[in-house]
């Protein structure tokens, strides 16, 4: 299967861009200084899918995850909801800026996306 090479460099820092990868929404999140230090603080055991932010980020600056909402699949809008994250409007479910379930009626936080960097501003989706 093909990978996919994407430019970072025009990302500004607390936007989040949406790529296609084999037909799926890739979303990349340039995190903030303020996005980091938000993601760090929450109290794991209180999470029903309790993933630390180090599990899903290669580089705490990027935040690269499938943009499927894991209860059934839309696709969540970026800075929104009450947790600085993804909103998905479909049933009320917000994420945090970790990608992590916070409140709504889905198990699962948003999917970690398989990628490598190969320069700062070079990533390899895939
Ligand atoms: Fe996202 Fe149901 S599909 S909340």
């Amino acid at each position: 299967t093909a990978s996919r090479e994407v430019d970072l460099s025009s990302i500004k820092p607390g936007t989040t861009v949406t790529v296609k990868y084999h037909g799926k929404p890739v979303f990349i999140r340039r995190r903030t200084d303020e996005d980091m230090k938000l993601a760090n603080t929450v109290d794991i055991g209180s999470l029903c899918d309790t993933q630390p932010d180090s599990d899903g980020v290669k580089n705490p600056k990027w935040l690269i995850m499938i943009g499927i909402c894991t209860h059934l699949g839309c696709i969540p809008l970026p800075n929104a909801g009450d947790f600085g994250g993804w909103f998905c409007s479909f049933h009320g479910l917000h994420y945090d800026i970790s990608g992590r379930i916070r409140k709504g009626p889905a198990l699962y936080n948003l999917e970690v996306t398989t990628c490598s960097f190969l320069e700062e501003n070079k990533l390899l989706i895939g």
